[in-house]
C-alpha cells in the first residue's frame, strides 16, 4: 500500500499547498509513483495550479478529493492502483471550525507535516492542530508520524534562527531538519503553475524542497 503523507494546518497561508505541491514534484523526480490529493474543499488551489499550466502534465497525478469520507475512498482508490506515494493538500480550519476534511485525510496519514510561519502568533495559531493530533491519537490503530515544518524563513534574522526551537517548545511536536526559506521564486512558480524543479531547477529553492523529499523518505522508512 502507498505511504500516505498529509499536509495540515487549522492556519489557512501558512504553505500546505506549496509543500504538497513541491514535495509531491520532488517524489515524482525520485521515481516515485505520486497521487496529490487536493482536499481543500474550502479553495481548491491545487486544482486552480493545474488548470494554470502550460501542459497539465507535473509528472504526478491530481485529483480533488473534498468529502470527509476521504478516509474511505482514498484506500479504495489505492487497491486500485500502483500509487507508491500519496500527498494530501488539507483545507485550513481546525476543530472547532469545519477541520471535518482535516480529520478525515488524518486517519489515513502516516506521515503529517504541518507547515508553520517562523512567527510566534504563526505558531499560537496552530495550537489547534495539535489538539486534533491529540484526538486523533485515540483509537488509532497505528501511531501517526508528526512533524512541523517550518516555511517562509527569513534568512539572517535571529526569529528566523530561533524558529526552530521556538516552534518545537510551543508546539511541542519534532521539526524537521530541512527549513523552506521565503523566496519569490516559490510564489512566482506557483503563480504560473509549475514546480520548482520546472521554475528554476538549480536554484537554492529547488535544493531546499529537494532535501525535504529525502528527509520526508527517511520519515516513512
Ligand atoms: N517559502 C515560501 N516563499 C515564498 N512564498 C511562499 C512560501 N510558502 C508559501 N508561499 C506563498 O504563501 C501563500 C500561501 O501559501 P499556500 O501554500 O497557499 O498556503 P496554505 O495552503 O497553507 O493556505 C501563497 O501565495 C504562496 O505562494
Ligand atoms: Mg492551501
Amino acid at each position: 500500500m502507498a505511504s500516505i503523507i498529509a499536509l495540515a494546518n487549522n492556519k489557512g497561508g501558512t504553505g500546505k499547498t506549496t509543500t504538497a505541491l513541491n514535495l509531491a514534484a520532488g517524489l515524482a523526480r525520485d521515481d516515485h509513483r505520486v497521487l496529490l490529493i487536493d482536499a481543500d474543499d474550502q479553495s481548491g488551489t491545487a486544482t486552480d495550479w493545474r488548470n494554470v499550466r502550460p501542459d497539465h502534465a507535473p509528472g504526478f497525478e491530481l485529483v480533488a478529493m473534498r468529502a470527509p469520507t476521504l478516509h474511505v475512498e482514498l484506500p479504495a482508490l489505492l487497491e486500485r492502483s500502483q500509487y507508491s506515494h500519496v500527498v494530501i493538500d488539507c483545507p485550513p480550519g481546525g476543530p472547532n471550525s469545519g477541520g471535518k476534511m482535516t480529520r478525515s485525510a488524518l486517519w489515513v496519514a502516516q506521515l503529517v507535516i504541518i507547515p508553520v510561519a517562523p512567527s510566534g502568533p504563526d505558531f499560537w495559531a496552530s495550537d489547534p492542530m495539535i489538539q486534533m493530533l491529540d484526538e486523533l491519537a485515540i483509537g488509532r490503530p497505528t501511531p501517526v508520524v508528526s512533524r512541523l515544518l517550518i516555511n517562509r524563513k527569513t534568512a539572517n534574522t535571529r526569529l528566523g534562527r530561533e524558529a526552530r526551537s521556538a516552534a518545537g517548545d510551543m508546539l511541542a511536536l519534532p521539526v524537521l531538519k530541512t527549513e523552506i526559506t521565503q523566496r519569490a521564486s516559490i510564489a512566482e512558480a506557483i503563480t504560473r503553475g509549475l514546480t520548482i524543479f520546472e521554475f528554476d531547477s538549480g536554484g537554492l529553492a529547488a535544493l531546499e524542497y529537494q532535501d525535504l523529499t529525502q528527509e520526508v523518505l527517511a520519515c516513512l522508512s
